[in-house]
């Protein structure tokens, strides 16, 4: 079975009474290793993601944000950004019935894209080792979209984290400003977005550029996002083509 380590980019806990309950078998391991092991281990969003075979915990959060807007349903093509190591294809995959697992309801389609590699998933199409903001895959996704469109762009991606909080801010909106000419090329008016990103000082230049796009822009934090972690999401939904 696949089960990669989620190396997800929330910000480490520094709970010195977690590590208070690491076992022998942690000792040994840096400070930051150990802290991080406790944390995955303690994390009832881990174990739920290993006993409902999902790549990574994350899946709960667009879970939870979708069973609140109802983005997907069967038959809707899906785009998803930062796509590794596959946990939110996994959902997408089911609520679009992308797999055909659901004869009776339309099939979908989910189109992943990731810098890394993303190991295969039934009822996923993925593009490895591209990147998202660049207009070479803009123009692979458009090619590769039933009808050309679709009509849902999803964004968990998060570029490598410098330690550096503005700078990380600050390069996560500018990759998420990128998706707005993604969406001026292949969203279907009408459609939906959802993106990560990291509080800071840009967040308001991120939101006022889906504004203009989206008719009704709002931000979540879904319960399996770390109260610890800066990272947000924004909900762009009705999009209204320029
Ligand atoms: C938090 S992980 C995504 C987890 C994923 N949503 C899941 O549920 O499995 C963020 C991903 O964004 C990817 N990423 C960062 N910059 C990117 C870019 N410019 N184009 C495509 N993917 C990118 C990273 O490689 C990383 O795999």
């Amino acid at each position: 079975m696949f089960r990669p380590v989620c190396l997800c980019t929330s910000r480490i806990h520094s709970s010195a009474a977690l590590l208070k309950k690491a076992p022998l078998k942690l000792k040994g391991r840096s400070g930051a290793e150990q802290r991080w092991l406790v944390r995955q281990l303690s994390d009832p969003f881990v174990k739920a993601a290993q006993t409902q075979n999902y790549r990574c915990r994350s899946a709960f959060k667009l879970r939870e944000i979708d069973d609140q807007y109802r983005l997907l349903s069967p038959g809707l093509s899906v785009i998803d950004c930062g796509a590794a190591p596959g946990a939110w294809s996994q959902v997408a995959v089911q609520r679009v019935n992308s797999a055909g697992e659901r004869p009776d309801v339309p099939r979908g389609s989910v189109i992943g894209i990731d810098l890394l590699y993303i190991a295969p998933l039934e009822g996923a199409h993925f593009l490895c080792n591209q990147d998202i903001t660049h207009p070479a895959t803009h123009a692979e996704l458009q090619r590769l979209l039933p009808q050309a469109y679709a009509d849902v762009i999803l964004s968990d991606m998060a570029p490598n984290a410098s330690g550096l909080r503005e700078l990380d801010h600050e390069r996560l909106v500018s990759m998420c400003l990128s998706l707005l000419e993604l969406a001026d090329r292949v969203l279907r008016p009408g459609g939906s977005l959802v993106c990560k990103y990291w509080d800071g000082a840009l967040a308001h230049k991120l939101r006022d550029g889906l504004a203009r796009v989206f008719r009704d822009v709002k931000t979540v934090k879904p319960k399996a996002s770390r109260k610890d972690s800066s990272e947000l999401y924004f909900l762009a939904r009705t999009f209204r083509r320029t």
